[in-house]
């Protein structure tokens, strides 16, 4: 049967709950959500920027609530997603997108800091569908790792973000194994070089290194963080029923580079 498209991409009453909601491309996500009738949770650390996002949501129409957490805190990140379910119900879309990155060569990064990146972008993953499972819509909800191109190539710079987003995507797959059998979809959204967001700032600061990536990119331009709010939402529709432990990359084709000198020279 041919499903309606209008159908399809009606969230209307739907639980999505963004971890590291608070900026960026997962703002953009819950953003587009909200836009097509969903309740929204966003979390992230900083109770002021998180509040302020879910404010922004509000003025949209939306029903919105902003939760402070920290993924690597596995309890504070489960009372967030209790205290979200409570208020919305059952989580329909699981958007696990918190994420540390900073460029430095591996002999420039403390253990310290490998650590931090690991703890925030794999760990914090972890803990996100761990405490969210007991809250999920069971059948029927989808989960959605942010990952990076990273986790598919290796890239100058940045040895601790390459291992956390190659173990998300990893998480991902194992999730959808796991979780298949009670209805739960569990796939990650690779987003290339979008432009505008805290990532590429830190990424490529000068207009150089900016051209060097979009001269690396089959495309030839930065994305946008509405085209990877666009993906998250087919994968979140009826129209993704039978997709789980995809890794799609949405980047313009950046990730056919393969090694990445992302962060030489800069
Ligand atoms: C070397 C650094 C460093 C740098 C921090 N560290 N910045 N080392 N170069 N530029 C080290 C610190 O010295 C410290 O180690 C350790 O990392 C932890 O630093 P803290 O500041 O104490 O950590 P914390 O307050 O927890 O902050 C985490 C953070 C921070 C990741 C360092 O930048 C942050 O909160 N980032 C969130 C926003 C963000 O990064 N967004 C971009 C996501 S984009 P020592 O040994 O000194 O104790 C992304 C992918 C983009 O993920 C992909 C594009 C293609
Ligand atoms: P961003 O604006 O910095 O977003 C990161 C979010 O995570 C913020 O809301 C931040 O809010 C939150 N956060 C950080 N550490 C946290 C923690 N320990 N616990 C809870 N929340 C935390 O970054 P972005 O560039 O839009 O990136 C968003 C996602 O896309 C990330 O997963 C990133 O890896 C991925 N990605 C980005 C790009 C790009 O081009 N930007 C490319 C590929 C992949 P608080 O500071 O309030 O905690």
């Amino acid at each position: 049967m041919k499903p309606n498209l209008a159908d399809a991409f009606d969230f209307s009453g739907k639980h999505v709950f963004v971890a590291g909601g608070s900026s960026g491309i997962n703002l953009a996500i819950g953003e587009a959500f909200a836009r097509l009738g969903a309740r929204v949770a966003l979390a992230s650390r900083s109770p002021e920027r998180v509040e302020a996002a879910a404010a922004g949501l509000r003025d949209l129409g939306a029903e919105a609530a902003g939760f402070s957490a920290d993924v690597r805190d596995p309890e504070a990140i489960r009372a967030a997603l209790g205290g979200a379910a409570e208020r919305f119900g059952p989580i329909d879309v699981l958007i696990s997108g918190a994420a540390g990155n900073f460029l430095a060569p591996a002999t420039g990064m403390s253990a310290n800091g490998f650590r931090t990146v690991v703890d925030i972008d794999l760990n914090g993953t972890f803990n996100v569908l761990r405490g969210a499972h007991e809250f999920l819509r069971k059948p029927g909800a989808a989960i959605l790792n942010i990952s990076a191109p990273q986790s598919i190539n290796p890239t100058a710079f940045q040895a601790h973000v390459c291992a956390a987003k190659a173990g998300v995507d990893m998480v991902t797959r194992v999730g959808a194994l796991e979780w298949g059998g009670a209805g739960v979809r569990v796939n990650s959204v690779v987003p290339g070089p979008i432009d505008g967001t805290e990532g590429m700032d830190r990424l490529a600061p000068t207009e150089a290194s900016r051209k060097a990536v979009t001269d690396s990119v089959p495309l030839g331009r930065f994305g946008t963080p509405q085209e990877i709010a666009d993906c998250c939402l087919w994968l979140s529709s009826p129209m993704a029923a039978y997709v789980s432990g995809a890794i799609i990359p949405v980047d313009g084709g950046w990730s056919l580079g393969g090694a990445s000198s992302l962060g030489k020279g800069f």
